[in-house]
C-alpha cells in the first residue's frame, strides 16, 4: 500500500520506518527541516534503540522517503497523522493546535476512497469533529482513529509486535472500509493473532487515555505505599513483589520512586482531567489530581531526602544527579524528574552536576542553569552525594567500592530502587532508597 505519515517524532518516524518493514512504500512528512534532513540520510533525529538499523533496512529498500511538503502525501491510500497534542500553557488541557494545522493541509490531498487515520493522543471528541472536517473538504474520504501504545525505548518493537490494535471508525460501509484498509496496512501482525478491536470514535480515544491513566495510577498507588512504608520501617519493594504476584494485580509499572514523567503520563492524565471538566463528569476523575500531587510529591522528597543525606543542608554541597532522561534508553527529557529535582537540589544552595548517557544535549536546552558532564567518572569525582534518578544499566551496574573512591563523601539516594543496599552499605555507602529501610 501507499502510506504517508504525517509527523515524525518519537511515534511518526518509528511509526514511517515500521510501516516500510512490512512492505508498504511510505513517505515521512514533518515541517521540521532538520528532522527531514537527517531522516533522508538514514540517520535518526533522536535515541531510540534499534531505529537507526531499521531505517538503515528500509532505506536500502528504497520504499521510505521523507518530505516537508504536504504535496507529498498525494496518492498515499491511507493517511496516519502523528503529531504532538503537548499540555497548553498554564493549563491542564491539550494543545491540538499541531493535529488541527496536520488535518487542515492534509484534507486537500486526501481523494474519496482515501483513510486518514488519527494516531495522536486526543481528547474524546476530537476525531467525531475532524470527520466532519474530513467529510466537509474531501467526500468519500474516510477518518479512522488507531490510537498507538508504544513507549519510548521500546517503541519499534511495540510498533512492529503491538499487544493489540484498536480501530474507532464510523458505522456503516465507511467504517467497513476504513477497518479493511487498516486490516490490510497491518496483514503481518494481524496474521500473527495480535487482536483488533473495532469500536467508534470516542472509545478508540478513551482507550489511549483510560490504559495510560491507570498506569500513572499504578505507579502513583505504589509511590504512596512507599510513603506509608517509609512511616514504617516496611519495604516498599518487596511489598510489590508480594502483591505482584497476584495475576489479578501484576508486579509491572509497580516500581516505586521518583515518579513518573515523560511526554505522556503527566500531560494525558491532566488533558482528561481537563476534558472531563468540559463534559460535566470532573467527579469522575478527581482522583487523577491525586495521582498527580503524590507524583510531583515524590521530588519534593527525594529534595528532602538528599538535604537529610548530607546532614541537613546542601549548601555548598556538591551532589552528582546521575539520569536526565525521564526514564533510560531515552533522550527525551520532557517533564523529566531528574532534571526537576536537580534543579530544586541547585535552588536549596547545592552545586550540582547532571550526567547522562543520552540526554545532556536535551537537557542543556531545557535548563540551561544546570551543570553537565557526560564522563560518569568525572562526574563522581570529589561529590558528596550521589542521587540516582533514570535507571540507566550503567549506573545499576556501579562498583560500590570504586565508586566510593572517586567521591568525596559515601552518600547515595537510590531514587529507583535499582541497587543493592546490602552491597553499597557493606562497601561504607549511606544508602538511602525510597520507602527502604
Ligand atoms: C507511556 C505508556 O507506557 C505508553 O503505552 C504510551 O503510548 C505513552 O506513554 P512512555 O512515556 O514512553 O510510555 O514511558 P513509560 O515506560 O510508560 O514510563 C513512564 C514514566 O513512568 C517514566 O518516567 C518511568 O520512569 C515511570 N515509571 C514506570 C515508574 O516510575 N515506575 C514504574 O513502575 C514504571
Amino acid at each position: 500500500m501507499r502510506i504517508s505519515v504525517i509527523g515524525c517524532g518519537y511515534l511518526g518516524a518509528v511509526h514511517a520506518a515500521s510501516m516500510a518493514k512490512l512492505g508498504h512504500d511510505v513517505v515521512g512528512i514533518d515541517v521540521d527541516e532538520r528532522k527531514i534532513t537527517d531522516l533522508q540520510a538514514g540517520r535518526a533525529p533522536f535515541f531510540e534503540p534499534g531505529l537507526p538499523e531499521l531505517l538503515t533496512e528500509v532505506q536500502e529498500t528504497g520504499r521510505l522517503s521523507f518530505s516537508t511538503d504536504m504535496a507529498a502525501a498525494e496518492g498515499a491510500q491511507v493517511h496516519f497523522v502523528c503529531v504532538g497534542t503537548p499540555q497548553r500553557k498554564g493549563e491542564y488541557a491539550a494543545d491540538l493546535t499541531y493535529v488541527d494545522a496536520a488535518f487542515t493541509e492534509l484534507i486537500p490531498y486526501l481523494h474519496e476512497g482515501d483513510i486518514a487515520v488519527g494516531k495522536s493522543t486526543v481528547p474524546v471528541g476530537t476525531a467525531a469533529r475532524l470527520a466532519e472536517a474530513v467529510a466537509a473538504g474531501a467526500p468519500g474520504a474516510v477518518l479512522a482513529w488507531n490510537p498507538e501504545f508504544l513507549r519510548e525505548g521500546h517503541a519499534v518493537k511495540d510498533t512492529l509486535t503491538p499487544d493489540r490494535f484498536v480501530y474507532g471508525v464510523p458505522e456503516g460501509a465507511a467504517g467497513e472500509a476504513a477497518t479493511s484498509a487498516l486490516d490490510e496496512v497491518y496483514a503481518t501482525p494481524l496474521s500473527d493473532d495480535t487482536p483488533r478491536l473495532v469500536v467508534d470514535y470516542a472509545t478508540a480515544e478513551l482507550v489511549k487515555t483510560a490504559a495510560n491513566s491507570f498506569l500513572a495510577t499504578k505507579i502513583s498507588f505504589i509511590n504512596a505505599m512507599a510513603e506509608i512504608c517509609a512511616a514504617t520501617g516496611a519495604d516498599v519493594t518487596a511489598l510489590a513483589d508480594a502483591i505482584g504476584m497476584d495475576d489479578r494485580i501484576g508486579r509491572k509499572f509497580l516500581n516505586a520512586g521518583v515518579g513518573f514523567g515523560g511526554g505522556c503520563l503527566p500531560k494525558d492524565i491532566r488533558a482528561f482531567m481537563a476534558r472531563a471538566g468540559e463534559l460535566g463528569a470532573d467527579q469522575a476523575l478527581t482522583f487523577l489530581r491525586e495521582v498527580d500531587d503524590i507524583n510531583m510529591r515524590r521530588r519534593s522528597r527525594v529534595v528532602e531526602l538528599t538535604r537529610e543525606l548530607v546532614g541537613g543542608s546542601l549548601i555548598g554541597k556538591r551532589v552528582t544527579v546521575l539520569g536526565a532522561a525521564f526514564k533510560p534508553n531515552s533522550d527525551d527529557v520532557r517533564d523529566s524528574p531528574a532534571l526537576s529535582v536537580a534543579a530544586q537540589l541547585q535552588l536549596q544552595g547545592a552545586t550540582v552536576t547532571v550526567t547522562d548517557p543520552e540526554a545532556l544535549d536535551n537537557a542543556k536546552l531545557r535548563f540551561p542553569e544546570l551543570s553537565y558532564e557526560p564522563d560518569l567518572k568525572k562526574a563522581l569525582y570529589n561529590a558528596h552525594a550521589l542521587v540516582l534518578l533514570t535507571e540507566w544499566d550503567q549506573y545499576k551496574g556501579m562498583d560500590p567500592v570504586e565508586t566510593g573512591s572517586l567521591v568525596d563523601e559515601q552518600n547515595i539516594l537510590d531514587g529507583r530502587n535499582v541497587l543493592d543496599p546490602a552491597s553499597w552499605r557493606a562497601a561504607g555507602w549511606n544508602y538511602r532508597g525510597i520507602g527502604r529501610p
